[in-house]
C-alpha cells in the first residue's frame, strides 16, 4: 500500500515536471518536441489512473480480508465441536450454547451466539477486532472469532465461574478467605484495566460471578468483556429472547440508577462489583444481601452472614471488605468509591494481608498470580501443587 502511494506521488510530480516543460516548450514553438510531450502525457495520464484504480482495490481487500484479529473458519469449528456436540457442550447464558474444544492445538471454550442476536457482519468484525487486542492478565482472552456462524473463541478457563466455586458446585472445595481476598483485588485490577480503555471507558455491564473465570491456578479473569457491545440496543425483536434471560439472570446486579435513568457509566459496573464482593464474603444469593449485609453489621453479627464453608475469617478485615462493598451497592453513582484512587488501594492492601502470615512459600503464589500468559497447556509443576491446595 505504501509503496503504491509513493508511486503515486511520484508520478504526480513527474506529470507536474512534463506539464510545465511542455508549456514552456509550445512558446518556443516546437511543434515536434510538443507532440512528443502531448503523448507523454496521454501516457502518464493512463498510468495515473491505473495507480488509482489499484489503489482503490487494495483498499477495498483491506475491508475485507485485513481484519486483525484470529478468524476461524466453519470448517475449523464444526471439527472442532465435533459439529457442535452436546457432550462438548458446557454450559448455556443469555448468548447461546458454550463448547469445549481444541484450537491450533490449545483448550478453548467457543461460544456459538444465538441466530439473529449480533448487530450485522461489519459490526460483528469491528468488535471483535476491538476486543481481541484488549490483554489484561484478568481478562479471559478473546482469541478470535468464527464470523460465519457469529461464534466467539476464548481462552479456557479449567475452574469454572467464581459463582460455581463460591456455591461448590460438583464438590469443589471452598475457596480459602485468602483466594477470596486475592480474586476480589484481580477483579478490580481487571475492571480498572476496562473503565481506563482508550478512547473511551469500557464498560462490561453484565459483571456477576458466573463472568468471573477461574483458571488452573485460580487466578481469577473478567469473561464477556464488551459481549453487550455485539448485541443491537433493546426494542429489536429478534433480541428480545437475550434480553429476557439477561434481565433475569442478571438483574440484582444492575445499577439501579441505570435502571431509572438509562445513564450508563463506570459507576455502573461498581454496583455489581459490589454486590459480587459481598457474594465472594457470604457465597449467598445476590437477591436482597446489600440489605442482609447492612442490617448484620449493624447489629454487629457480620459473622453470621459469612460463608460458614470457611472458618477462620479474619475480623476486622473482612468487616473492611463488607462496608467497601456496601459503598459500591450505594444506590446513587456519586455515592459509590472511585475504583483508581479508593477502592482498589484498598482491596490491594487486603491482598496483601492475606498473602502476609507468612511462609517463605508465598513467593511462588505471586509469581503464579501475576504470570501474564500461562502456557494453558502445560501441566503444573509439582511443586507448586501441593502450596496451591493450601492457597486454594
Ligand atoms: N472461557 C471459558 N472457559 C471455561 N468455561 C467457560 C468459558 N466461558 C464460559 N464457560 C462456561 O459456560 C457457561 C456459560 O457461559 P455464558 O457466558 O454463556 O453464560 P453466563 O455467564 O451464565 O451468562 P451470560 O450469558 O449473562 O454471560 C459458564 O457458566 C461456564 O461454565
Ligand atoms: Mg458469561
Amino acid at each position: 500500500m505504501v509503496y503504491v502511494q509513493n508511486q503515486h506521488l511520484e508520478a504526480e510530480e513527474a506529470l507536474e515536471m512534463l506539464r510545465a516543460l511542455s508549456e514552456e516548450k509550445m512558446e518556443r514553438h516546437s511543434d515536434i518536441q510538443a507532440a512528443e510531450m502531448a503523448k507523454q502525457l496521454v501516457k502518464m495520464e493512463s498510468q495515473k489512473r491505473r495507480l488509482l484504480e489499484l489503489q482503490a482495490k487494495l483498499g477495498k481487500q483491506k475491508m475485507t480480508n485485513n481484519v486483525s484479529y484470529r478468524r476461524y473458519s466453519t470448517e475449523d469449528v464444526e471439527e472442532a465441536t465435533n459439529g457442535f456436540s452436546d457432550a462438548l457442550k458446557i454450559g448455556e447464558g443469555g448468548y447461546g450454547p458454550v463448547y469445549k474444544a481444541v484450537l491450533d492445538y490449545t483448550f478453548v471454550a467457543i461460544k456459538l451466539m444465538k441466530s439473529g442476536i449480533t448487530q450485522g457482519l461489519k459490526q460483528f468484525q469491528q468488535e471483535v477486532e476491538v476486543l481481541s487486542s484488549m490483554r489484561h492478565p484478568n481478562m479471559v482472552i478473546l482469541l478470535g472469532a468464527c464470523p460465519d456462524y457469529g461464534c466467539l473463541v476464548y481462552e479456557y478457563m479449567e475452574n469454572g465461574t467464581l459463582e460455581d466455586r463460591l456455591f461448590c458446585k460438583d464438590n469443589t472445595p471452598p475457596l480459602s478467605w485468602r483466594a477470596r481476598f486475592r480474586i476480589a483485588a484481580e477483579i478490580g485490577t481487571g475492571l480498572l484495566f476496562l473503565h481506563s480503555a482508550k478512547p473511551e471507558p469500557l464498560v462490561h455491564r453484565d459483571l456477576k460471578p458466573a463472568n468471573i473465570l477461574l483458571d488452573r491456578h485460580f487466578t481469577s479473569k473478567i469473561s464477556d468483556v464488551g459481549l453487550a457491545r455485539l448485541v443491537p440496543p433493546c426494542g429489536a425483536n429478534s433480541v428480545s429472547d437475550y434480553h429476557i434471560t439477561a434481565a433475569a439472570g442478571t438483574f440484582c446486579y444492575i445499577d439501579p440508577e441505570y435502571q431509572q435513568t438509562g445513564m450508563l457509566g463506570v459507576k455502573s459496573d461498581l454496583y455489581s462489583f459490589g454486590v459480587v464482593l459481598l457474594q465472594i464474603i457470604t457465597a449467598m444469593p445476590a437477591m436482597g444481601l446489600g440489605h442482609r449485609v447492612e442490617t448484620a453489621i449493624e447489629n454487629n453479627k457480620l459473622s453470621e452472614v459469612l460463608d460458614p464453608k470457611v472458618s477462620d475469617w479474619p475480623e476486622e478485615e473482612t468487616l473492611e471488605l463488607a462496608k467497601l462493598a456496601l459503598q459500591c451497592c450505594e444506590m446513587r453513582k456519586k455515592d459509590r468509591p472511585d475504583l483508581a484512587s479508593v477502592l482498589l488501594p484498598a482491596l490491594k492492601r487486603l491482598r496483601e494481608f492475606a498473602r502476609e502470615d507468612h511462609e517463605p512459600i508465598q513467593d511462588i503464589t505471586s509469581q503464579i498470580s501475576q504470570c501474564d500468559e500461562p502456557d494453558p497447556l502445560a501441566p503444573v509443576p509439582s511443586s507448586q501443587v501441593s502450596f496451591l491446595e493450601k492457597w486454594i
